[in-house]
């Protein structure tokens, strides 16, 4: 019989991401999108990516009463120290846009030189099954933060990313060649290999 999977992410341009990156699983992977009458969001009030996205899966699958996998992730800067992490996506407030997180880490990068523009994506990737089976993934980029916006791909920090030993940024190129080098694309490659061993 095949198993239905749901992607637990509202972040349309991350659930697309997901959904790639999960293709020819012996599971019928679906959407939030597919549910009518959805619960609330959560809301993200763990102090770790692990914890994020544990919350929104399980939370999702309680409701929904079927296996859901979720991401949490971010931008780590070290100039910032860390910053913006967990609050990546309301780094400029509450409802705020990517323009307005990207502009506002350009300005907090005034002045930083190269050598200190370091910086990498995290992402863990969670599963929730129904029978208690709880799984993450983490994995990370490692890369530098440009000093203006480029490429019109990818979302959020993408345009200011530039990953380890290129210099192209994530918004440069195209989606292939970013779920090749990505925090996403590499936890959940590494969520495959353990949802194989399931079905
Ligand atoms: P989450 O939905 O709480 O996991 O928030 C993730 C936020 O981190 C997004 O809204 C983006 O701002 C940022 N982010 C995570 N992954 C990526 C990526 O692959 N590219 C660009 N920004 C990302």
């Amino acid at each position: 019989m095949i198993k239905t999977l749901v992607i637990a992410s509202n972040n349309h341009d991350k659930a697309a991401e997901l959904a790639e990156l999960l293709r020819d699983l012996p599971w019928r992977v679906c959407s939030l999108a597919e549910f009518n009458d959805l619960p609330q969001e959560p809301e993200e009030t763990g102090q770790t990516f692990e914890e994020n996205a544990f919350l929104k899966a399980s939370y999702y699958a309680e409701r929904l009463g079927l296996p859901c996998v979720a991401d949490d992730s971010g931008l780590e800067v070290d100039a910032l120290h860390g910053a913006p992490g967990v609050l990546s996506a309301r780094y400029a407030g509450p409802g705020c846009s990517y323009n307005d997180n990207n502009a506002k880490l350009l300005r907090a990068m005034e002045g930083v030189q190269d050598a200190e523009r370091t910086a990498r994506f995290v992402c863990c990737a969670a599963f929730v099954g129904l029978d208690d089976v709880r799984h993450v993934e983490r994995a990370t980029v490692e890369g530098r933060i440009a000093h203006a916006c480029r490429g019109s791909h990818g979302f959020g920090y993408d345009p200011l990313f530039i990953p380890e030993d290129h210099t192209q940024t994530f918004g440069e190129m195209p989606p292939e060649r970013k779920h090749e080098l990505s925090h996403r694309g590499r936890a959940f490659r590494k969520l495959r290999s353990f949802l194989e061993t399931l079905s």
